[in-house]
């Protein structure tokens, strides 16, 4: 039921109304004679706050703001991948046909799912007139790319008896293709259901995490691993990485959906974006990366209000592909962007305002976002598995940790991925600190790596990240002393340390043969440079000095082992590096053993 009231204020994207009694919290509203897309937020005697996902600019006060009954809700069915919308899901390329223009003019009001478009539907077999049916059974599905095989589910909120279903053939997503009936009442099921952004869609059972999302970057697979169904955040100061190492995510892991937020960040960022998404294989399936991913647009330039509908709206399609089955990453660049827009509306509702200027609900607001996130057992039958992992950026101030939109994001995410300026200023990249980046999964994927590598993973991995740590801890005393004067084992672990920062941990986004790197991969490089360590000290043990042993050949073989294809690497320059690393050491110990001799 719909009721109209009247501007009676405008402040930017808020918009008071006055006449709109009996209005509940998140009703969607129209605002003005154009129709501008709006929720209220707030109600206060006759007066809704409603904010505005489109700019506001020409408003004037008396003019209609219509309330719809409606909350804001997502269409989700055949036709999201490989679509790009705006907060409000408005398809890109539909606006730029309509209008001929980029802008997305206002008040328009654009399907989200093509409605003309057929596709083809085959019922499941399992499904018969009669059979009783629950939210999320599966009727249908659809392939909508050659790689996504979408299926059309019973929506969340209905359930009851098959009357009728639709046999296989070409359907729009208007069409009716199976009607159930429930107490007396018929419900007729199209292609596509509607789903309110701001409520997590619901599942049978959360699963504790247990296989790493596999995302192609060696310092985060091997070292502070990502579960599926996890959630991780990625804080930096400018230009430290974030929006490449999410670029690079969403790329490359191992996951069938991938949502991809920009989310109040430059225009040209989300533009380079997806012009080298239009170009990319996805290296595992040999398809266009396309055919497997969504992108929500909410850049600088488009209203601040909308932020947060594109978050959640990401988050709801995430979910979605997540019920049918799937693992699904979403990546947010830059959830700061979206506290920012909090804290502007916030202001102009002037409510009391918490740390730094930001609303009091911050840190609630992160949670309903991040909680959405999981490893779950479905609803609806067959029984399947899904998982929704959920990484964020966050864009502090000067790179200072400790201000609150990062400190709120620590409270709820398992994974950090800390960006340093330091490193980036030095071209270290992905410039993740690894003293001071966590992963709370490494106890849930200890099984799977172990059992790919014989168990060395866990092994390495302490043993790895046991050297970098002291290479810390030494990094004091070389300031005061310098080098040279340090135990031959410490100038021994400042040397292996060096070989795992130059020849693992960085990795170049923008090399083709390591921009992915699979665990595989991963795993020969940290093997070489074990053994490396292992034969070193030995020498060391015997006397060689690591001054020696650091002007070897296969050191710098080692550093160079990522720069071929992954293939090539495994099958033929692995191999021989090994091998020469036991000649190598075998050759140096032998001729300094006979030179000490000599000596004495
Ligand atoms: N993994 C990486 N490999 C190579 N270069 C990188 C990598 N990460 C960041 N860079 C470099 O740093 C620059 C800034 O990164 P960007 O992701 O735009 O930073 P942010 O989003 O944090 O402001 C990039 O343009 C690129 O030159
Ligand atoms: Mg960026």
């Amino acid at each position: 039921m719909t009721r109209i009231g009247r501007i009676y204020r405008i402040a930017g994207p808020l918009v008071v109304a006055e006449g709109l009694t009996g209005s509940m919290i998140y009703e969607v509203v129209e605002v003005g004679e154009e129709g501008l897309i709006g929720e209220i937020i707030g109600l206060q005697g006759d007066k809704a706050f409603i904010q505005v996902y489109e700019d506001t600019s020409g408003l004037t006060v008396g003019e209609k703001v219509v309330a719809t009954g409606r909350l804001l809700s997502a269409e989700l069915g055949p036709g999201l991948i490989g679509s790009i919308y705006d907060g409000l899901q408005r398809p890109e390329k539909a606006i730029a046909e309509v209008t001929r223009d980029i802008f997305i003019r206002r008040g328009m009001k654009l399907a989200a799912l093509p409605r003309d478009k057929k596709w083809h539907f085959v019922p499941e077999k399992s499904i018969k007139v009669g059979d009783r049916v629950e939210p999320n059974d599966t009727l249908g599905f659809v392939q909508e790319t050659p790689i996504v095989i979408h299926k059309i589910m019973v929506p969340p909120d209905i359930s009851g008896v098959v009357k009728w279903i639709a046999p296989e053939g070409d359907y729009t997503v208007d069409d009716v293709i199976a009607v159930v009936e429930k107490g007396g009442e018929r419900y007729e099921i199209k292609m596509y259901q509607l789903w309110p952004i701001r409520r997590p869609r619901p599942y049978k059972k959360k699963l504790e995490p247990h296989e790493p999302l596999i995302t192609g970057i060696r310092i985060i697979d091997y070292m502070f691993p990502l579960a599926k169904g996890g959630k991780g955040a990625i804080p930096g100061g400018f230009g430290t990485g974030k929006t490449v190492t999410l670029q690079q995510v969403t790329k490359w892991s191992h996951a069938d959906i991938a949502i991809y937020v920009g989310c109040g960040e430059r225009g040209n960022e989300m533009a380079d974006a997806l012009y080298s998404f239009r170009r990319l294989y996805d290296p595992r399936r040999k398809r266009p990366m396309m055919e497997r991913s969504v992108f929500i647009a909410n850049t600088s330039n488009m209203p601040v209000a909308a932020r947060e509908t594109s978050i959640f709206l990401g988050v709801t399609i995430g979910e979605y592909f997540r019920d049918m089955g799937y693992d699904v990453i979403l990546v947010a660049d830059s959830t700061s962007r979206w506290a920012e827009a909090m804290r502007e509306i916030s202001g102009r509702l002037e409510e009391m305002p918490g740390e730094e200027g930001f609303p009091a609900y911050l840190a609630s607001r992160i949670a309903e976002f991040y909680e959405r996130a999981g490893h779950v057992v479905t609803l609806g039958r067959p029984e399947r598995v899904g998982s929704l992992t959920i990484i964020g950026a966050v864009s502090p101030p000067g790179g200072d940790f400790s201000e609150p939109v990062t400190q709120a994001t620590l409270r709820y995410v398992q994974c950090l991925f800390a960006l340093d300026y330091t490193l980036a200023t030095r071209r270290h990249f992905p410039a993740i600190n690894w003293l001071i980046s966590y992963s709370q999964y490494v106890m849930f994927v200890r099984k799977w790596w172990d059992e790919k590598t014989g168990g060395e993973w866990s092994k390495f991995r302490a043993i790895a990240m046991n050297i970098l740590q002291r290479e810390a801890e030494l990094a004091d005393i070389v300031r005061l002393v310098g080098p040279e004067a340090l135990p031959e084992e410490d100038k021994l672990i400042l040397e292996i340390a060096r070989l795992i920062r130059e020849g693992f941990l960085q990795q170049d986004a923008f090399d083709p043969n390591d921009s992915y790197s699979p665990p595989e991969r991963d795993h020969v490089i940290m093997k070489a440079i074990m053994k490396f360590y292992e034969k070193a000290r030995e020498a060391v043990s015997k006397g060689v000095p690591v001054a020696k042993i650091r002007e070897l050949p296969v050191r710098l073989k080692i550093v160079k082992m990522k720069t071929y294809p992954t293939d090539e690497l495994i099958e033929k320059v692995a191999p021989e590096i090994m091998k020469a690393i036991d000649t190598e050491f075998e050759e140096l110990v032998k001729k300094y053993v006979i030179e000490a001799e000599a000596m004495r």
